[in-house]
């Protein structure tokens, strides 16, 4: 009997929390975040940083090409408030064509070169939030099964052996199969690197949507060899399924990660203070707890073993200011289009 004041004490506690929850996060107001991450990661930036400053957090996961589209579309009413993640050009792109803010963010000087690099060239409209490498993945057991050699070179891809065995992205939607046309348009000149496409083309099965649908396609067995970026394939290795990687031996491409303030938010103090929080080496951390292993941009976040190790790997100089220009994407992706895309298998 004792204990039942008790038990309706702690009933009342929980019955208060649970009411006063959604009045504090009224209270603290909204944010609208789209996210071109991995969806678990994506979800973890979300509901933890709504749990801590209790703010409402509404989130939609687009692709880096799809979610620039959106901000194009909404641009003379515009929805969302901070655009978190993707690669760099989409959101260089975006400062160029006035969709986003200006924001000198008083963390820049603990963020690596790269990303303060990418500030300034946006005109500080965007900042870099991670850093990854492109290359190749592969599933070991359909290789030794197909008898394939695993490729190391771009110039590999091209093998008869592999009609049929590669996936990629569409460089419309995907931030991801973008820097590969960068890249190879980088590493070649402009026409050897569409000559190259051309005969990629007859090895690829699939453009998929998604940047990361490829690699997951190879993790499940569904297709032998994906181009995507490395950092992307531990999360698979974790859930047991058999990928390797590779990054091209000729050199590659890396993606500066990016996150950018949506001109005429509505909920300005609140885009403020995510983009604040994500550039924190706590907030950082969520990317691997999320099994993203991208670098991230802060020096003093705690680096997990599984993170790419960059001086191992051949870069190319990336251009990302030329790469990231509207006129220069535009131009890339239709020449993809025509002399790629619609030429038949
Ligand atoms: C994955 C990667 C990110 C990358 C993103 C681009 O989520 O982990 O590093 O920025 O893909 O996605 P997209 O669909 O635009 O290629």
């Amino acid at each position: 009997m004792r204990t039942l004041p008790a038990l309706g004490a702690a009933a009342l506690a929980v019955s208060l929390a649970i009411h006063a929850a959604p009045a504090a996060a009224q209270d603290a107001g909204s944010l609208n975040l789209i996210c071109s991450v991995q969806d678990e990661w994506c979800t973890l930036l979300s509901t933890t940083f709504s749990k801590t400053s209790g703010i409402k957090v509404n989130m939609v996961k687009r692709g880096s090409g799809e979610a620039l589209a959106q901000l194009i579309a909404e641009r003379a009413n515009p929805k969302l408030d901070v655009w978190f993640g993707g690669t760099g050009d989409p959101h260089l792109q975006a400062a160029e064509l006035d969709l986003t803010v200006e924001y000198k963010s008083p963390s820049l000087p603990q963020l690596h070169g790269w990303a303060q690099a990418q500030a300034e060239q946006a005109g500080w409209r965007t900042v870099g939030v991670y850093s990854g490498p492109l290359g190749f993945g592969y599933n070991t057991e359909l290789l030794a099964k197909r008898k394939l050699t695993a490729p190391k070179c771009w110039k590999d891809l091209l093998d008869a052996s592999l009609k049929g065995e590669i996936q990629v992205a569409n460089p419309n939607s995907s931030g991801t199969a973008y820097t590969m046309v960068a890249t190879l348009v980088q590493l070649m000149g402009e026409d050897k690197a569409f000559e190259y496409m051309k005969g990629l083309h007859r090895n690829v099965s699939q453009y998929t949507r998604s940047g990361t649908g490829p690699i997951k396609a190879v993790a499940r067995g569904e297709t032998t060899v994906s181009i995507s970026f490395v950092h992307d394939a531990p999360g698979e290795q974790m859930q047991g399924f058999p990928i390797a990687t590779a990054t091209p031996c000729e050199g590659t491409g890396a993606e500066i990660g990016s996150m950018s303030i949506v001109k005429g938010s509505r909920n300005l103090a609140n885009a403020k203070k995510f983009y604040e929080w994500a550039l924190t080496p706590g907030a950082q951390q969520f990317a691997a707890a999320a099994k993203s292993f991208q670098l991230p941009s802060n020096k003093t976040t705690a680096l997990d073993s599984r993170i790419p190790d960059f001086k191992k790997i051949k870069f190319i100089a990336y251009d990302y200011a030329k790469y990231g220009k509207t006129a220069e994407r535009k131009r890339l992706i239709e020449r993809w289009e025509r002399d790629v895309n619609s030429m038949p298998r």
